[in-house]
């Protein structure tokens, strides 16, 4: 499905764009909030860069929209068998504690074009400005801290991506909340982007 390649037209975020679109609602509170309201701030301060797709023939359209990091996985943070799971495609030589990542902070899909397939061509989309030539740096992984909630994890998992930590616990013993009893708010999970490579 081509429906962003076809109809839509990437752009940064910026606050002329926020102030000539309608107001982009992917039925998230928090993630709306972002786009409406710290993005820019974010991107000023050099933490995430985010870019939408706008309709084509209607540019107040914001269709879905995405936030970009420069991250890293460590793994000397992870268990032992997602350790060597994640080192084990990579030639020994070139295994080291800390492997290139870009982070996708945030990622939403307007409400009135969700379950088209949009998502998965926008990961799509993200996956491949980063083992394009063109990439200025290199990455192997993409990682996401996705919201603990059903549908957000079909997506990323349907997408390719695998969890860090095998387990709640797992992440919260790793990632300094132990402290926390409640169930996480978010989970971590990756994709190799080697995978795509021919
Ligand atoms: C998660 C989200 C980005 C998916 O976008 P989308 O364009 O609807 O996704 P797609 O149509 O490409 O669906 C891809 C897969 O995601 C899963 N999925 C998406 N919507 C779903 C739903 N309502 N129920 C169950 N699974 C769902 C399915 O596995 C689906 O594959 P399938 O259609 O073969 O079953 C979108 O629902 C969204 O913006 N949610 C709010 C923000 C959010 O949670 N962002 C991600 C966390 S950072």
């Amino acid at each position: 499905m081509d429906f962003l390649k076809n109809n839509c037209t990437l752009y940064p975020f910026s606050e002329t764009l926020i102030r000539n679109c309608s107001e982009f609602d992917c039925a998230h509170d928090d993630l709306n909030e972002f786009f409406k309201d710290d993005c820019v701030n974010y991107s000023n301060e050099l933490l995430g860069k985010t870019y939408c797709f706008l309709l084509d023939n209607d540019l107040t359209k914001v269709v879905c929209a995405f936030t970009v990091s420069n991250d890293s996985i460590k793994t000397n943070l992870l268990a032992k068998s997602k350790k060597n799971k994640i080192s084990r495609p990579i030639p020994n030589i070139k295994r080291t504690i800390s492997y290139p990542a870009v982070l996708i902070g945030r990622l939403g899909v307007s409400k009135d074009f969700k379950r088209q397939g949009i998502g998965t061509e926008l990961m799509n989309f993200i996956k491949g400005w980063f083992i394009d030539e063109k990439n200025k740096t290199g990455c192997r992984f993409v990682v996401v801290d996705s919201y603990n909630e059903p549908i957000p994890l079909e997506y990323y998992q349907n997408n390719g991506f695998q969890f860090l930590f095998q387990n709640e616990q797992e992440e919260k013993e790793n990632t300094g909340k132990e402290n926390i009893t409640e169930s996480l708010k978010t989970r971590l999970m990756y994709f190799d982007l080697i995978k795509l490579k021919g």
